[in-house]
């Protein structure tokens, strides 16, 4: 115990031991960094036509180098060619001190022309994939989802299925809904109903309409919706639209997420960008969410305790 406590214990007024509320306050504050330090953050960015060209873009590579490197989890969506994911990755790993690696789909769409990957970019550190599976169901999807389960001991929920969905805008309703087919496969595959979807939905504005709703399973009450539709995930000042998502299902997993943690990251604000380059980039912001560490109350149990002891004796000392 430190000299405060120990002289306090044996002082018989509050008095000599003024310090006491500070050192209260100093724990306090201690669980609080502790906790933040040891977040879990998802990302979700649809990077427009990722490919090599775009690679060698000095100027672009540094902002997705920084976007990135938030993230212990990102999905890129749209990407072309995995050259470019390697650029990505070699930069990406000199940049920080975590190793990054990323697992991705095979090229996925109707037409030669725009085929695209969905690309997870993760930090081996922190989290493990323990599975991937690419949804084959004919004609349901233009880009089907391809799924991945991740491991990590250090968050609250430690298997969780991450479900991309970058959709075609005119079929966005057909597509949404039928993630609903895709969570019952996954979820069966490895008896897992941890399982977040994440993307570009195109759900908002002309695509999906407020009457649309009713013809979506996943509107249906075990599915939370992170990014509501009041949130513009666009960065052109003329566009006001909820196109990009994060939907978890399940309350064990909700519970496990930080309170109003899912939101849009906005780069063009913190990196200070011009609207016309950030555009460049990408039409839309990257997304982000938070899980809470299982360090939480591993970590917060042995210090309330030792907080709930001091506060009892500063009553009991104070009663004197
Ligand atoms: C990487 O690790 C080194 C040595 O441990 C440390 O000095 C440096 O600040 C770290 N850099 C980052 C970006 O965390
Ligand atoms: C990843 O898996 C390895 C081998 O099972 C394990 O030792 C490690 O702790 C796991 N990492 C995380 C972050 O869970
Ligand atoms: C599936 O998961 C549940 C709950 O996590 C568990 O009780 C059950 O034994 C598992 N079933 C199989 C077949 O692994």
């Amino acid at each position: 115990m430190t000299p405060c406590v120990s002289r306090c214990l044996h002082s018989s007024t509050m008095g000599l031991c003024p310090r006491l509320p500070l050192l209260l306050l100093s724990f306090s504050t201690l669980l609080v960094q502790e906790v933040t330090a040891s977040e879990f953050k998802i990302c979700a960015y649809n990077v427009e036509k990722f490919d090599s060209a775009k690679a060698s873009d000095s100027r672009a590579l540094h902002t997705l180098k920084k976007i990135v490197s938030r993230c212990d989890i990102c999905l890129l969506q749209n990407v072309v060619d995995a050259a470019a994911v390697t650029t990505l990755l070699v930069s990406l790993n000199r940049y920080d001190n975590y190793s990054y690696q990323s697992v991705s789909s095979r090229s996925l769409g109707n037409s030669p022309s725009d085929m695209q990957q969905y690309v997870f970019i993760y930090r081996v550190e922190n989290v493990n994939v323990t599975g991937q599976h690419q949804y084959e169901q004919k004609k349901s999807f233009v880009r089907p989802p391809f799924a991945v389960q991740f491991q990590s001991k250090n968050i609250a929920v430690q298997r969780f299925i991450l479900v991309p969905l970058h959709a075609e805008p005119s079929q966005a309703v057909q597509e949404i809904d039928r993630l609903y087919d895709v969570f019952k496969e996954v979820s069966n595959k490895w008896n897992n109903t941890n399982v977040m979807f994440l993307g570009d939905f195109h759900a908002s504005c002309a695509y999906v309409t407020r009457a649309d709703k009713k013809n979506i399973r996943l509107f249906k009450s075990s599915f939370y919706w992170l990014i509501r539709d009041k949130v513009d995930t666009t960065i052109s000042p003329d566009t006001n639209c909820a196109f990009d998502r994060i939907v978890v299902h399940g309350k064990p997993f909700l519970k496990a997420i930080s309170p109003l943690s899912g939101q849009v990251f906005n780069y063009v604000k913190e990196f200070k960008l011009p609207t016309s380059k950030a555009l460049e980039m990408s039409q839309n912001f990257p997304l982000e969410v938070t899980l809470k560490s299982s360090a939480l109350l591993l970590q917060a149990t042995p210090l309330l305790m030792l907080i709930s002891v001091l506060a009892i004796v500063q009553s009991f000392l104070s009663a004197l």
